[in-house]
């Protein structure tokens, strides 16, 4: 693992991918105890494009029957970013009845999942579970539910295994932290 140039930004290492599949292996080893004698598929959501990677991995764990369907959840308006989330695009799944578990890469505000899990209800889901490789613990301060964390992180900017910095850097199996003084 070596320094990584983005755009103007170097990153170091921060978590390799060895420890990366360790905490999906514990996830997935919970969600298959959870999940094992549901009575009906989950549908697992996952959250464009951040989540792609993680989900990948994830899914190649999980022995129990389950849909994937993904989603792109934007703040846009036209051409204008309204810093609302307001728009859900590519969700076909039929949610009602049906327990929905949002894949996300890391929870930062939890403005994301805020959202998602409404509208998922919305939607007629029964249940709505969250699962996410990365939280920022210290600035979450949502009443949503974390149901699955696999790893804790401060809070810094990081990328890496489908994180982006200006859609750049999510191919890399390592993740990456902003080095310090940028
Ligand atoms: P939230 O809505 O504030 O929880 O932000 C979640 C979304 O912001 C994630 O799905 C990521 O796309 C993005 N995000 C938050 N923190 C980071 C980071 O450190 N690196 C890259 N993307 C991030
Ligand atoms: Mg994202």
């Amino acid at each position: 693992m070596d320094r990584l140039k983005i755009h103007d930004k170097y990153f170091v290492p921060y978590i390799s991918h060895a420890d990366i599949s360790a905490a999906i292996d514990k996830l997935a080893a919970r969600m298959n105890n959870d999940f094992r004698n549901s009575d009906r598929a989950p549908v697992f959501l996952c959250i464009l494009n951040g989540s792609i990677v993680f989900t990948g991995e994830l899914m190649q764990r999980l022995d129990f029957p389950l849909e994937l369907s993904s989603v792109r959840v934007s703040s846009y308006s036209g051409v204008t970013s309204t810093g609302v989330l307001n728009t859900v695009v590519g969700l076909n799944s039929n949610m009602e009845g049906r327990t929905v578990v949002i894949v996300e890469d890391i929870v930062d505000t939890g403005k994301t999942i805020r959202f998602l899990h409404d509208h998922v209800l919305e939607r007629g889901a029964a249940e709505v579970r969250v699962c996410t490789l990365l939280c920022k613990r210290d600035v979450y301060d949502g009443d949503v539910p974390l149901d699955y964390v696999a790893i804790d992180v401060e809070n810094k900017f990081l990328v890496g295994f489908g994180l982006d910095y200006d859609q750049f850097g999510r191919n890399t199996e390592d993740i990456y932290i902003l080095e310090d003084n940028q």
